[in-house]
C-alpha cells in the first residue's frame, strides 16, 4: 500500500500519479490535499504517519520542488525520504538507501518523467548487504 500526498503546488501531479497507480493496479491512500494554499509539513506528517502506523510501506510526497516535503518527511521517525528528479537517483535510493518515501517537485518534473521515476523507484528492491549497515547508521542518527 502506498500513501500519497501533495500540497497545492503539486495537486495536478498528484492526480497524474494516482492515474499512474490506478493503471498499474497499485493500491494507495490519498492523504490530500485539495486545499489551496496548504502547508506541506501537514501533508508530509499525514503520509509518514500511514507508514509509521504500518498502513503503508511506501510514501509519495509532492510539492513545488519536492524539497520541503523531503525535509519534513525526514524529521519523522522511521522515514527515509529522497527527492528524485530523474530515474537513476530513484533506482539507487532504493538499492542503496532503502528509501521508503519518494518526493518529487511538480515545478521540476513533468508527467512523463514522473512516470519514469515512479517505475524506477517502485520497481527496485533494496540491495541489503553492505548497505544495510549504513542504513542502520543513518537511522541511528534519529537519536542524535
Ligand atoms: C509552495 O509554494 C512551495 O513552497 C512548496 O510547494 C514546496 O516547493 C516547498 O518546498
Amino acid at each position: 500500500m502506498i500513501a500519497i500526498g501533495s500540497d497545492h503546488a503539486a495537486a495536478d501531479l498528484r492526480q497524474t500519479v494516482k492515474a499512474y497507480l490506478d493503471e498499474k493496479g497499485i493500491a494507495y491512500k490519498d492523504c490530500g490535499t485539495d486545499q489551496s494554499p496548504s502547508d506541506y509539513p501537514v501533508i508530509a506528517k499525514a503520509v509518514c504517519g500511514e507508514i509509521q502506523a504500518g498502513n503503508a510501506d511506501t510514501g509519495i510526497l509532492l510539492c513545488g520542488t519536492g524539497i520541503g516535503m523531503c525535509m519534513a518527511a525526514n524529521k519523522c521517525k522511521g522515514i527515509r525520504a529522497a527527492v528524485c528528479s530523474e530515474s537513476y537517483s530513484a533506482r539507487f535510493t532504493r538499492l542503496h538507501n532503502d528509501a521508503n518515501v519518494l518526493c518529487m517537485g511538480a515545478r521540476v518534473v513533468g508527467s512523463g518523467l514522473a512516470a519514469e521515476i515512479l517505475d524506477a523507484f517502485l520497481g527496485t528492491e533494496f540491495e541489503g548487504g553492505r548497505h544495510q549497515r549504513r542504513v542502520d547508521m543513518v537511522m541511528a542518527l534519529e537519536e542524535a
